[in-house]
């Protein structure tokens, strides 16, 4: 039997607007990058035998192991020396790189919920293989161990770096579930495809942490500051979809409505207000979305596929989408209590849906559509993406709600770390390269 090891990095980027014309320029001084979602053709782990039907229960599964992770996390904001670093599970984009000098191809995972990249090498808990070899930092000439103690990178809340004891060199350690995992913060070079297919190497060196983790192999950790970032996402169906875009660094390309975020334990949340079906708004009082004591507010998650509201608020959705709907289509009792599903197929036979949109503090809304409101989880049956946080099958009731990746496609993004507000611009994806 191969030997099972763990090799993770973690990636908060430093981009600020200092990107030189030697990267690749977007319309925001950012670094353009394709990601690819992890069941498309161009993916490592791209598996043709797999129909629709396949991939979507696939990416439920890993959506419901996600699901579990975040409410470790969510414990863990009472005790904030310890939380999970490595999303073993549920990861749905993929961002392929180069590391070091010579550039080792290596693959990030894209983790929104937690402002963190992950290069994804060596073998997953979940027993994935990476089909890239593992970055050595021995064995790249523009490894650095470059930054130091009582700097600004060094004492970022998320490191909490240390000096160390023989040198002025920026030491961390951190404590997560299964283990514990240290290391000195180091600088490297990274390369990129560019959006026309070519190699960029940047000009700018990226910070990260260079630790083992204990019991576990080697690993490394990847932790850079950046100002913010953005990301489209196109059709998740499409396993030739390739437009998905991760904007890092720079101003967003496009900010129509936007709204205030925050932050808990490196995870960004935004405040729902109201729900609305057409023309109607769902009488609900919006003070059930609000953050207070550990509980509220709606992450903003890349890992998790359906949206889930508190169950008052999914209750009065559901009842009015049934009375929309109303006797045109025929329900599906879904093995799953309380979820909506419906027979037939959302391309055929949702003619007419009004449109209906979450609304967050400030006006910001997100409109949905019947295409990212509910998925074809069979072929003669359809689900509402959207479910309650107090459903039977999650170990737990949610103590917050989610927005999920089925709910953002066919949006872009933006994250303003600056001014700490996300915005959502419902686009073609393609739009960013014209
Ligand atoms: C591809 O894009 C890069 C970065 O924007 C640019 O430097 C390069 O000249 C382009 N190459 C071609 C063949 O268009
Ligand atoms: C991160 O970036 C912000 C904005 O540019 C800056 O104010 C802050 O000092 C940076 N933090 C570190 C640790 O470099
Ligand atoms: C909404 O709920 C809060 C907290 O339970 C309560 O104080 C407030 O009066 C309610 N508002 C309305 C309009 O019912």
């Amino acid at each position: 039997m191969m030997k099972l090891f763990v090799v993770a990095f973690l990636l908060l980027l430093q981009l600020h607007q200092t990107t030189t014309k030697h990267d690749h320029q977007t319309k925001s001084n950012g670094l353009m990058i394709k990601m690819i979602h992890r069941d498309s053709r161009k993916s490592p782990f791209y598996n043709p035998k797999l129909t629709l039907e396949d991939r979507v229960r696939r990416m439920n599964m890993r959506s419901e192991a996600r699901i579990s992770q975040l409410l470790i996390d969510n414990n863990l904001e009472k005790n904030v020396d310890a939380f999970q670093i490595i999303p073993f599970y549920g990861y749905e984009f993929l961002v392929p790189l180069k590391i070091g000098t010579p550039p080792v191809p290596q693959i990030l995972v894209m983790d929104t919920g937690s402002l963190l990249l992950w290069v994804h090498c060596g073998y997953t808990e979940g027993g994935e293989r990476s089909p890239y070899p593992l970055y050595i930092y021995s064995h790249s000439s523009s490894y650095i161990e470059d930054v130091f103690c009582e700097t600004p990178m060094c004492e970022l809340i998320m490191l909490k770096g240390k000096c160390g004891r023989d040198s002025k060199r920026c030491e961390y350690t951190y404590r997560y579930v299964t283990g514990m995992t240290r290391g000195n913060l180091a600088s490297e070079v990274f390369t990129f495809q560019s959006p026309n297919g070519t190699d960029v190497t940047m000009n700018k060196r990226l910070m990260f942490g260079c630790s083992s983790i204990l019991s576990k192999g080697a690993n490394r950790l990847f932790q850079l500051n950046h100002t913010g970032f953005s990301y489209c996402i196109g059709n998740i169906n499409d396993e030739d979809y390739y437009s998905n875009t991760l904007v890092l660094g720079g101003e967003p390309i496009i900010m129509e409505d936007s709204t205030p975020m925050f932050m808990v334990i490196g995870k960004y949340y935004i405040t729902l207000e109201k729900i609305s079906v057409g023309d109607k708004f769902l009488d609900i009082n919006s003070s059930i979305f609000k953050r207070v004591n550990y509980e509220g507010g709606m992450l903003v998650d890349s890992g998790t596929t359906s949206t889930y509201l508190p169950d008052i608020a999914f209750n009065k959705l559901k009842e009015e989408i049934r009375f929309v709907i109303g006797t045109t289509l025929k329900e599906h009792i879904s093995s799953r209590q309380g979820e909506l599903c419906y027979h037939g197929t959302i391309n055929q036979d949702i003619k007419i849906f009004p449109p209906i949109a979450f609304h967050f503090i400030e006006n910001a809304a997100l409109k949905f559509d019947a295409q990212n409101l509910f998925r074809q989880d069979e072929t003669d049956y359809f689900c509402l993406s959207v479910q309650s946080t107090d459903s039977d099958w999650l170990s737990q009731k949610l103590p917050f709600s989610i927005l999920g990746i089925w709910a953002q496609q066919f949006y872009y993004i933006a994250f303003d770390i600056n001014m700490m507000r996300m915005s959502f611009t419902k686009i073609d994806c393609d739009i960013l390269y014209d």
